[in-house]
């Protein structure tokens, strides 16, 4: 590519969130299954989740987290191009959460698809929506996480129903950043050998009462532990900065152990780290764009931080995103 015709990064001009209206304790979590406030908080960091109600359907959640993206940006659905969803709770099989979203947004322009990555559908969706803006087939793009884990799991089975909640945070992405600013590198990854270390075991015409999550939890913390490590790396590497020069570290929430490690790599002070874990849970795809919609919020991460973001999930799946805000 010429210098004049070089793609322009994209950048994100709104952020927002939603939060179901049910807060679950780990002391209530207690009383109907064999766990402890104590271990739950040693383990993992969580100490309460947010719980889906009935009436908080993926699309209502991904509509509210749009809505106040919307606002944040000063804009209105019809300046959208279109908008991509990651989770892997979608209401339906068909059609996508991000159609009815866009439905929900009155837009009847533009294009809606869902990502499955799981745990890492943030950053995966993130990754596509600015390779769409980057080679000029959209301008400005709506994108969520949106999850509710709490209707794929077992809650009688202490070793997964203690570690997840439900809830959605949104980015508006559009063009024309500088070669310094915006979403400037995405790395993805997957490898498939390990799909059953972390799975739902139903799918469509299986007769399963209910499809629920499974995972072995050692596994996939040894396996986190390695690959977040090599994705941080590797995307500081991709635009020759070093650990000194991030600000900010938005991980996926899903263990406080696990962020801990990753910030040590970073040699990351607690006060640069953004964590939620401990108020949300593992909130799978909604969790980057939850902790990041609260620390620009609250002022923590300022114009102009650098951010980086990484997720491991379910597939195995994982991935690191390096933004200047
Ligand atoms: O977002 C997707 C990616 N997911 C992750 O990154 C999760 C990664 N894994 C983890 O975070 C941790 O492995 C867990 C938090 C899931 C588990 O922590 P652990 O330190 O690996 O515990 P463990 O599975 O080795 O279990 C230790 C003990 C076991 O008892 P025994 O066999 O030693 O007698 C479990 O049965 O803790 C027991 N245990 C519990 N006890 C009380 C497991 N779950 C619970 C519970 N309450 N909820």
């Amino acid at each position: 590519m010429t210098e004049g015709a070089r793609a322009r990064n994209a950048r994100i001009c709104g952020i927002g969130a939603y939060l179901p209206r049910t807060i679950i304790t780990n002391d209530e979590l207690a009383q109907r299954i064999e766990t402890s406030d104590e271990w739950i908080r040693a383990r993992t960091g969580i100490r309460q989740r947010h719980i889906a109600s009935e009436d908080e359907s993926c699309v209502f959640m991904a509509t509210k987290a749009a809505e106040d993206a919307l606002v944040h940006a000063g804009l209105k659905a019809g300046d959208l191009d279109g908008v991509i969803v990651a989770t892997s709770t979608p209401d339906q099989v068909f059609p996508s959460v991000a159609v009815r979203v866009q439905a929900a947004l009155a837009m009847d322009h533009g294009f809606g698809f869902d990502v499955s990555a799981a745990c890492s559908g943030f950053i995966y969706a993130l990754s596509t929506a600015n390779a769409f803006i980057r080679s000029g087939q959209a301008g400005r793009l709506l994108v969520i996480g949106v999850e509710a884990f709490s209707r794929l799991l077992d809650w009688n089975d202490r070793t997964t129903c203690v570690l997840f909640g439900d809830g959605a945070g949104a980015v508006i992405l559009e063009g024309g950043a500088s070669e310094k600013e915006g979403i400037l590198s995405t790395k993805l990854h997957s490898d498939g050998q390990f799909g059953d270390i972390l799975y739902v075991d139903g799918a469509v015409g299986k007769q399963a009462d209910k499809a629920v999550l499974k995972m072995n939890g050692r596994e996939v913390f040894r396996h986190a532990v390695t690959h977040l490590a090599d994705a941080v790396e590797e995307a500081l590497r991709d635009q020759g900065l070093s650990e000194s020069d991030i600000q900010w570290l938005v991980p996926h929430q899903a263990n406080q152990r696990i962020i801990d490690g990753v910030a040590r790599k970073l040699k990351l002070g607690s006060d640069q780290v953004v964590v939620t874990v401990d108020r949300h849970a593992n909130t799978s795809a909604a969790s980057i764009p939850l902790a990041l919609a609260e620390a620009v919020k609250d002022g923590r991460i300022k114009k102009n931080d650098l951010i980086l973001m990484e997720a491991l999930g379910g597939g195995l799946t994982w991935g690191s995103a390096l933004v200047r805000l």
